[in-house]
């Protein structure tokens, strides 16, 4: 069996035996692209699935320069191992959000910076956590089975904010600190590829 074969074999048995620390990684198999080998446990809180996925995705996104390609991986990974209801990316372009890459139901294209969750994410530069989207002035309705959201700047090495990772849940209250501090680990990673 080739490496590949070899690697990503042992990545599916891995998370398919729910262990806590698999025995392989992308990194350990010298492997830049393998996204069907995200491991993670399945069941375990949500603290130990971002320390899981941050290196794997750290293994994937590094050396990629096309910052699409890796939003949708970053997408694809966020919404498997979390099951969220809406993860995706909104781009700055022309004085205004676009919709980039994401999982889930269509979404709004385009955000005015001061529209929005993810317009006040960007002009401020800062993680906002949304307990109840019907509490929040201005935040702009997708979907109406949205109940709770996050969003994180995303910025280029001068500071300057490029984009927004928004995440959506269709539960209340769905987002804490954990969230907050395993995503922005997550837009590191992505940070060092812009
Ligand atoms: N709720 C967001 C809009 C984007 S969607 O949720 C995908 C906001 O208020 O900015």
């Amino acid at each position: 069996m080739s490496d590949i074969g070899i690697a990503l074999t042992y990545a599916r048995a891995c998370a398919a035996s729910k262990q806590i620390i698999c025995p392989i990684s992308l990194h350990q198999v010298n492997l830049k692209v393998m996204a069907e080998a995200v491991a993670f446990s399945r069941e375990a809180e949500r603290s130990i699935r971002y320390d899981e996925i941050v290196p794997q995705i750290g293994a994937l996104v590094e050396g990629e320069t096309d910052l699409v390609a890796n939003l949708a991986n970053v997408a694809a990974v966020l919404k498997e191992v979390f099951g969220f209801f809406w993860v995706g990316f909104y781009l700055e372009k022309e004085g205004q959000l676009v919709l980039g890459p994401f999982q889930g139901p269509l979404a709004c294209t385009r955000i005015d910076f001061d529209k929005g969750v993810c317009g006040h994410a960007y002009t401020t530069g800062e993680t906002v956590v949304v307990p109840n989207v019907e509490e929040f002035p201005g935040h702009i309705a997708c979907a109406s089975a949205s109940k709770s959201e996050i969003v994180l700047p995303i910025k280029a090495a001068n500071g300057e904010v490029v984009g927004v990772l928004d995440v959506d849940s269709d539960k209340l209250n769905d987002f804490s600190g954990i969230d907050a501090e395993g995503l922005k680990r997550i837009i590191e990673r992505i940070e060092k590829t812009l």
